[in-house]
């Protein structure tokens, strides 16, 4: 999304409430651990605002005065969905992946603004050091739950019908080739109850030229806009500016058959993600 269009969207919403802290408390983490984070991720305050429109925006069903819901984010990163919907009563869970190099952005220079987020720590549990799981810092500074896994390998670690909503925000490009995003939407309605909510990141610079490509994504794209199939629907798709131009940014899709809604919860946590799916869908090159 182009940034005035980011600030307009905001604008649009009631205004973000004070008890958000401004800064991540990021104290006891190495200048590594940390600057592996991309300098956009560590800022907290524009992450609450984005996760706090797009809530508005593409969840009104879930703010102020809903019953307390049981919500997944594939792909959280730095996990402000998770925050917003926290903040509303919400029993939230993440999902992200635990694989990057080690070395990943092993050059990076110390952000100059680090010393803000250094200054506080925080009292959460501290799991291993997961230099493959970038986010970690963050993630347990907010006292989230998170699975790792690659979201491209199917079947995912939780049993169907587990969650009320589930969104996956300019993440599912990574997970497989715009072929496979139908298979990914079905494996979405195996594990969700009434809403679903996919993002889009815009289309990679290499990749917008290539035409067979951009054919296959629009095909992707319409095929989701149709979607009606597993008890869900699709209830709207948004399009948006940015530096690529014109393109879609989210779809909806909505339970419409009573057995997709409505079952309780099972009461024990999802087993722990073992990243061995049964499948595995393929990417798209990005070196092509
Ligand atoms: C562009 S960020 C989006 C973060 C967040 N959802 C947002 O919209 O602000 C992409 C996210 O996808 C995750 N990711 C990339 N490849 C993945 C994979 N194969 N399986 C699961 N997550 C993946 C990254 O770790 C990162 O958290």
């Amino acid at each position: 999304m182009r940034r005035n269009e980011q600030q307009e969207r905001q604008a649009w919403t009631p205004d973000v409430p004070k008890e958000f802290p401004a800064h991540y408390a990021l104290g006891g983490y190495s200048d590594h651990q940390i600057s592996r984070i991309a300098l956009k991720y560590l800022a907290r305050t524009e992450n609450i605002k984005r996760a706090w429109a797009r809530i508005h925006h593409h969840f009104p069903e879930t703010l102020s005065g809903a019953a307390p819901l049981d919500i997944l984010e594939l792909s959280t990163a730095h996990g402000a969905m998770l925050e917003v919907w926290r903040h509303f009563g919400h029993r939230v869970r993440g999902t992200d992946f635990g694989g990057w190099s080690k070395d990943y952005n092993k050059n990076a220079k110390r952000p100059k603004f680090l010393d803000k987020l250094t200054a506080k720590s925080h009292d959460n549990p501290r799991g291993d050091k997961n230099l493959g799981w970038i986010y970690q810092p963050i993630i347990e500074s907010l006292g989230l739950e998170v699975d790792l896994f690659d979201a491209g390998c199917l079947p995912y670690p939780y049993p169907d019908k587990s969650f009320d909503v589930l969104c996956c925000y300019q993440a599912i490009e990574a997970y497989a080739a715009p072929e496979h995003w139908g298979t990914i939407a079905d494996e979405f309605c195996r594990i969700a109850r009434q809403s679903i909510v996919i993002g889009f990141n815009p289309p990679a610079i290499k990749l917008r030229e290539d035409e067979a490509h951009m054919a296959i994504v629009r095909e992707a794209t319409e095929a989701l806009r149709s979607f009606n199939r597993n008890g869900f629907k699709c209830v709207f798709m948004e399009f948006g500016e940015t530096r690529a131009g014109f393109h879609p940014t989210a779809v909806k899709l909505m339970a419409c058959a009573p057995a997709a809604t409505g079952k309780a919860r099972p009461k024990s946590a999802p087993a722990l993600p073992k990243n061995v799916g049964a499948v595995v869908l393929p990417k798209t090159d990005p070196q092509k």
